[in-house]
């Protein structure tokens, strides 16, 4: 094999909520073309089993007017996510994200973004860089209000598909409630038509951003 040269960079955030719950955002597909809807405009997953999803994602080319797609393998290792990309030029991006807890229920997620390539590539490590941080925290920014919304409502006993027990039987909310440790078990459950031939398009281009912060 031919020497190649990587391109690399590590981004690092932390979280007000537990890591499962950034393992269900990762997991979570149908979120692409909802949350990050100005970065993904169709997702299908082709297929999955338990940790491993192979996904199909059109995304924009930061920086440029272009929307390309690509196959994504997303698997977990230990407290590590590896993601392996492989886009429209045919390079391969491999992500890892590796998941840390730290105290009172927050957690730090350390992202790395490689590609191999030839040598003469190296003179584009400047525009990686500043495309993949770009990428990381545009991303963050989007998916941060849904993370802590899903704690804050688990926190409540909400359930997927069911809600929240109190609010369901209209009674007033309890003094005290306790809640369980966050389990995340792959893959995300869903009634969409994402597990199909034609995917998901996302519902709109442009929208009022109405946020999660209540
Ligand atoms: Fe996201």
């Amino acid at each position: 094999m031919k020497k190649l040269y990587t391109l690399s960079l590590t981004c690092s955030r932390e979280m007000d909520c537990p890591k499962e719950i950034v393992m269900w955002n990762y997991y979570d597909h149908e979120h692409l073309i909802g949350t990050h809807y100005k970065l993904y405009d169709h997702a299908r997953v082709i297929a999955e089993k338990e940790d491993w999803a192979l996904v199909y994602r059109s995304k924009k080319t930061p920086f440029l007017p272009l929307w390309t797609g690509g196959l994504a393998l997303q698997r977990m290792e230990g407290n590590v996510m590896k993601t392996t990309h492989q886009d429209l030029i045919g390079f391969l991006l491999e992500m890892e994200v590796k998941f840390d807890d730290l105290s009172n229920e927050r957690s730090r997620m350390t992202v790395t973004y490689k590609i191999d390539v030839h040598p003469i590539f190296k003179i584009f490590e400047f525009f990686f860089k500043k495309a993949f941080t770009y990428w990381f925290h545009a991303t963050w920014e989007e998916d941060a209000p849904m993370r802590l919304r899903r704690w804050k409502v688990h926190k409540l006993g909400f359930k997927d598909f069911s809600g929240i027990d109190y609010i369901n039987k209209k009674l007033p909310k309890p003094g005290k409630l306790n809640y369980s440790k966050y389990e995340f078990k792959a893959p995300v459950k869903s009634f969409s038509t994402i597990n199909t031939h034609d995917g998901i398009e996302r519902p709109f281009a442009s929208s009022i951003e109405i946020g999660y912060n209540d």
